[in-house]
């Protein structure tokens, strides 16, 4: 049987496939494989014996949104994705390159360990797909607005959700 495995961040019913190979005539299925980020990562899949790849595990677009505007008065934005409930959002944005820290929190954060308050970014969408607030965020986020949480405390995901979070990096700059 010809395998059909997708990487998009969504599977395939039976019924879709059945209905896919009824709209190409009953032949043979071709095998696609799409994958935006690296080609290698799609021979680690698990693909069951009719080919739908339903153990790809979901995924969090995410989305981070400069502190500054640059000189065309728009905001840059980094794109990033993850699995969901891997990781933290603080690992996330080491891993892809992207600036967490104001200057003092360069220097002086605590390096991930909840001790600090430095890791502060504004979830401007997608909230309901992270964790609740920890202790230790209600403890230095007490004045501060709801949306905002400290990226070493602020799992992205919980395993079977998927959908897009938006980050507002640095919004103690903006206030
Ligand atoms: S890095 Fe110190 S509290 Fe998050």
């Amino acid at each position: 049987m010809a395998s059909l495995g997708f990487n998009l961040g969504f599977t395939f019913s039976s019924a879709q496939i059945q209905q896919h190979r009824k709209v190409s005539g009953g032949g043979r299925v071709r095998v696609i494989s799409c994958n935006s980020s690296s080609s290698s990562s799609s021979s680690s899949q698990a693909s069951s014996p009719q080919g739908i790849s339903a153990a790809t595990p979901p995924e969090i677009e995410l989305e981070f949104f400069g502190p500054k505007p640059g000189s065309d008065g728009s905001y840059p934005v980094d794109k990033a994705k993850a699995v969901s409930g891997e990781k933290l959002l603080r690992s996330i944005m080491q891993d892809t390159k992207i600036e967490l820290y104001a200057a003092y929190g360069k220097v002086m954060n605590c390096g991930g360990g909840g001790s600090c308050g430095t890791c502060i970014v504004e979830i401007l969408d997608g909230r309901d797909l992270l964790n609740e607030r920890t202790d230790t965020e209600n403890r230095y986020l007490k004045k501060k607005p709801e949306s905002w949480r400290l990226a070493c405390q602020t799992i992205v995901g919980n395993k079977e959700n998927s959908g897009k979070v938006v980050v507002q990096r640095i919004p103690q700059w903006k206030k």
